[in-house]
């Protein structure tokens, strides 16, 4: 029998570009060598498209230096379902198929990743692939809809305003809010652009720096609460699936989980399990499969909520392409529920092909 072709599908023009890589040769590693051939295509971080060794082993960092996707074969996956999937681009004479693929692992954060873009031009080459469709994945990057639509299944999402660049915010609009309030590009991750705002007068500078991201911002009523993280995975039927939830909890001298808490060491501590009550855990387990249904995922999703001290489950956000390194808080807490890095990343691409091409 052929092995499965997979196209790993990593880099990318994004700020998450070395996270990307290092989660795609931990992907490229625990695919089984007897069932997958893997067909690793790396995105350049000004977006050109190569065909890479995928050696796992250079995918990681190495003396504190991200690893960036760097030269190879150029090539382009046609739009176009007859024209055999991956195609290498020679500048100088000819253009030749590189064969088939049977499914896409995008192991990519971010815009033309997590957003639904590369998922159309998968759609548009009738290739199946790992991950939510084109409007979950649309739906999910940008925080505005996924709190409408998580709101409409009765998920809380807290108090915001959507402010737009060139429009006005009076004080009246936002001082309900109460202070202090997040100020947040709609569409971007990683922290970036994201401003705690503690006095009014500061809000127009947040604001400001929101809209160099994106040009829609979110401000958000602060909610003083745990952070806690739900992995949710599709089950061999389709439906969602929730690991156990994990916390993170912040070292002293970080306030919220900036960037820097995020990538520096030490800022963080993780719990996995989070320690919760046995009711909270159920109503976050049970929010996170919800979450997944409202916005029409399907494989995967990490869900992240705050917990209050009265015991509230609020979604913050949805992220449908996590971090996926080995360190990662969606394989850990899938590993504590009992499915391994190899098993998670199998029943995946399973889920993919289950699916097939849109
Ligand atoms: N409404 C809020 N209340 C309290 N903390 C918040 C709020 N919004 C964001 N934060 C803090 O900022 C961090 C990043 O915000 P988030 O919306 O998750 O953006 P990103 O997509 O960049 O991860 C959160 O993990 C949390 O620490
Ligand atoms: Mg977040």
């Amino acid at each position: 029998m052929r092995r499965i072709r997979v196209a790993v599908v990593y880099g990318g023009r994004s700020s998450e570009h070395g996270i990307s890589v290092v989660s795609a040769g931990s992907v490229i590693s625990a695919l089984d060598p007897d069932r997958y051939e893997v067909i690793p295509v790396g995105i350049t971080p000004q977006g050109r498209w190569v065909l890479t060794d995928g050696d796992a082993a250079q995918m990681r960092i190495i003396d504190r230096a991200v690893p960036e996707v760097g030269t190879g074969t150029d090539v382009v996956l046609a739009p176009d379902p007859t024209a055999g999937g991956l195609v290498a681009v020679d500048a100088s004479t000819a253009v030749g198929a590189l064969g088939t693929v049977d499914v896409a692992f995008p192991v990519l954060h971010g815009r033309f990743g997590e957003d639904g873009t590369i998922q159309g031009l998968f759609e548009m080459a009738g290739i199946p692939y790992v991950g939510p469709g084109v409007f979950a994945s649309a739906a999910a990057m940008d925080k505005e809809f996924t709190k409408k639509l998580l709101a409409a299944e009765g998920l809380d999402g807290g108090q915001y305003v959507v402010a737009r660049r060139g429009q006005q915010v009076s004080s009246l609009d936002v001082e309900h809010l109460g202070l202090p309030v997040f100020v947040k590009p709609a569409r971007a991750g990683s922290s970036v652009g994201i401003t705690k705002v503690t006095d009014w007068s500061d809000l127009p500078a947040a604001l400001e720096e929101a809209f160099r991201h994106d040009g829609k911002a979110l401000i958000e009523a602060a909610v003083s609460g745990r952070e806690i993280e739900c992995g949710v995975l599709e089950d061999a039927s389709g439906e969602p699936e929730a690991s156990v939830p994990a916390e993170i909890r912040l070292v002293r001298g970080h306030d919220w989980y900036d960037f820097e808490a995020k990538y520096l060491d030490d800022a963080c501590e993780f719990d996995i399990p989070a320690l919760l009550s046995p009711d909270v855990t159920e109503r976050v387990r049970e929010s996170a499969c919800r979450a997944f249904r409202a916005l029409d995922c399907a494989g995967l999703a990490r869900v992240d909520f705050f917990v209050t001290p009265d015991d509230r489950v609020l979604v913050n956000e949805v992220n449908t392409m996590p971090g996926f390194t080995p360190i990662s808080m969606y394989p850990k807490m899938w590993a504590a529920s009992g499915v391994s890095y190899p098993e998670l990343v199998d029943r995946l691409i399973a889920a993919a092909l289950r699916r097939g091409p849109a």
